[in-house]
C-alpha cells in the first residue's frame, strides 16, 4: 500500500499545481532559483522512503519550475498540456509500457495505429503514410533525412546499409537560409557538412524565393518549411515541390508547429501544396498541446521509411510498420497515446477551433501591441508575433523586465540579423483576457525603461 499512498500524494501534489497554473508566476522569482541549491545533495548511500523523494522535488521543485502550461507564456512555441492527453498520458505511465511492437504492448500498436490514421486525417497528409511517433521534431527529422539519403542512393544502386557512403555518389542537401537549427544540427550529424549545404535564398518573410531556387537534381534532398520559426511563414510548396519532384528529388517539410495550421478551415490555405512532399515532421509537444517529448516522423514511403530505421532483433522480430522499426529508440514510451487522446478528446472541431482562435488572438496581440508603439515585423497570419522597439538595449531591458515581473514571458530572437523579441500564442489555456493582460503588462514594462 506504501505503493499506493505515494502515487495518490504525487497526484495530489500534481492537481495541487494544475489548480494554481492561472495564479502562479510565469518565471519563478530569485528565491525560488537560490532554493534549488537544495538539490545540491551528494549522492545518499542508504536507501530512503520514497516520500522524502516526492516532498523534496515538490518543496523545492515545484516553486522553480517555468510556467509554460499556463495561459500567459509567450515564449518558444510552447503549448499547454490538454487535460485529455495529460490524463491520458498519467495512465499510461502507470501501465509502464514499452511501445515497441505489439509483442510489447498490443494496447499501445493498436493506439498508435489509430493515432497513425487520424493524423493524416486531420493533417489531411498521403493516407498510405506512416508515423514514427519520436522523441521531438529534431530526432524525427534526423530519421528522415536519412530515410530520404538512403532512397536516393539506392535509386542510384547504392547500398547505404552495407556500403557507407565512403565512394558513394553524393548526396546534396539543400535548406533554406532561414531553416532552424535542428535540421542543420541533424545535417551535422547525418555528415553532410555544414559547408556543403546548398542554401536557397529567402524573401523578406523568409520564405524560399522561387526567383533565385538553386539547382535541384535527383540526389537533391529539399528541405522546407511550414512555420517559418519567426513569422511563421509557408515556403511556396506546389511550386517548389514540383520542380523538384520533376528533377527526381526528395523533398522533406519541417512542420515543428506550423503543418498544424492545416488543422483550421481558416488557414489551411497557407499550407497549399506541403501534402505534396514525400515526407514531414511535426510536434504534438507545439501546437497540439501534448505533453512533452512527443513528435512525428510521416513519410508516404512507407517501406522505405521502415526498412532505413529497421531494429529486428534475433530476439525482436516485429510486424515490419511497428514502431521500433519507424524511430529511433529501440526500448520506448508509446508517444502516441496522449496524442491519440488530444485529438479524440477535441475531435476535428476542437483542434480547428483551438488553432483558429490562437491566430485570431496573435492578431489581437499584434493590434494592441502597434497601439502601444510597439513594432510588429510581420503580417500576423498564423500565431506568431514577430517584434521590435528599434533598438537591441531596449529590447534586451524589456525582456528583463517582463521576466522579473512574473506576469507573463516572451524570448528574443534575431531578424536579418537584428536583435527581435517573437511572441507566440500556442496554448489551449490562453484567453483574450490573457492576450490583453500581455499587452498591458509589456505598456508598463516600457513605461520603466
Ligand atoms: C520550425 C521548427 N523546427 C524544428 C524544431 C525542433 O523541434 P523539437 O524541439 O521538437 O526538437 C522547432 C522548435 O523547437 C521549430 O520551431
Amino acid at each position: 500500500m506504501i505503493e499506493i499512498d505515494l502515487m495518490n500524494k504525487a497526484d495530489r501534489f500534481a492537481a495541487d499545481y494544475i489548480a494554481s497554473v492561472k495564479t502562479r508566476r510565469v518565471f519563478p522569482d530569485d528565491a525560488a532559483i537560490k532554493g534549488l541549491t537544495r538539490f545540491d545533495e551528494e549522492l545518499p548511500t542508504q536507501t530512503s522512503d520514497p516520500a522524502d523523494t516526492l516532498n523534496l522535488l515538490d518543496e523545492f521543485g515545484t516553486p522553480a519550475t517555468v510556467t509554460s502550461n499556463g495561459g500567459r507564456y509567450f515564449g518558444f512555441v510552447i503549448g499547454a498540456t490538454l487535460p485529455a492527453a495529460a490524463a491520458a498520458e498519467r495512465l499510461a505511465s502507470a501501465w509502464d509500457q514499452c511501445g515497441s511492437s505489439f509483442v510489447n504492448s498490443p494496447v499501445a500498436a493498436k493506439i498508435e495505429d489509430v493515432a497513425t490514421k487520424w493524423v493524416l486525417d486531420i493533417l489531411d497528409l498521403p493516407r498510405e503514410s506512416r508515423i514514427g511517433f519520436g522523441t521531438s521534431a529534431t530526432a524525427c527529422g534526423l530519421s528522415m533525412l536519412a530515410v530520404a539519403r538512403r532512397a536516393l542512393l539506392k535509386r542510384k544502386g547504392w547500398d547505404i546499409d552495407a556500403d557507407g557512403l565512403i565512394g558513394a555518389p553524393e548526396v546534396k542537401l539543400m535548406v533554406s537560409e532561414t531553416i532552424h537549427i535542428t535540421i542543420k544540427k541533424a545535417a551535422r550529424l547525418l555528415g553532410f557538412g555544414l559547408n556543403r549545404l546548398i542554401v536557397a535564398p529567402t524573401n523578406h518573410d523568409g520564405l524560399v524565393d522561387l526567383a533565385k531556387l538553386p539547382e535541384i537534381d535527383d540526389m537533391t534532398i529539399v528541405c522546407l518549411q511550414a512555420g517559418e520559426v519567426n513569422k511563421g511563414g509557408f515556403d511556396p510548396f506546389t511550386q517548389i515541390i514540383d520542380i523538384a519532384h520533376k528533377a527526381g528529388a526528395w523533398v522533406h517539410v519541417d512542420g515543428a508547429f506550423g503543418l498544424w495550421a492545416r488543422a483550421s478551415a481558416a488557414k489551411k490555405h497557407l499550407t497549399t501544396g506541403v501534402e505534396l512532399a514525400d515526407s514531414w515532421t511535426t510536434d504534438g509537444h507545439k501546437w497540439l498541446n501534448t505533453p512533452y517529448d512527443g513528435a512525428m516522423a510521416i513519410c508516404k514511403h512507407a517501406d522505405e521509411f521502415a526498412e532505413t530505421l529497421n531494429s529486428d532483433a534475433v530476439y525482436s522480430t516485429a510486424e515490419p510498420f511497428a514502431q521500433k522499426n519507424l524511430v529511433l529508440e529501440f526500448s520506448r514510451r508509446a508517444r502516441g497515446i496522449p496524442i491519440w487522446a488530444a485529438l479524440r478528446s477535441l475531435g476535428r472541431q476542437g483542434v480547428d477551433d483551438m488553432v483558429t482562435r490562437h491566430c485570431e488572438q496573435a492578431q489581437r496581440l499584434s493590434h494592441g501591441l502597434r497601439g502601444i508603439g510597439v513594432t510588429v515585423l510581420n503580417d500576423v497570419a498564423i500565431n506568431q508575433v514577430l517584434c521590435t522597439l528599434g533598438d537591441s538595449l531596449k529590447n534586451e531591458a524589456l525582456l528583463k523586465s517582463i521576466s522579473a515581473s512574473g506576469e507573463i514571458w516572451f524570448g528574443p530572437s534575431k531578424w536579418n540579423g537584428d536583435d527581435v523579441f517573437r511572441l507566440s500564442v500556442s496554448s489551449w489555456r490562453t484567453t483574450d483576457e490573457d492576450i490583453d493582460r500581455a499587452i498591458a503588462a509589456i505598456e508598463k514594462a516600457l513605461a520603466t525603461i
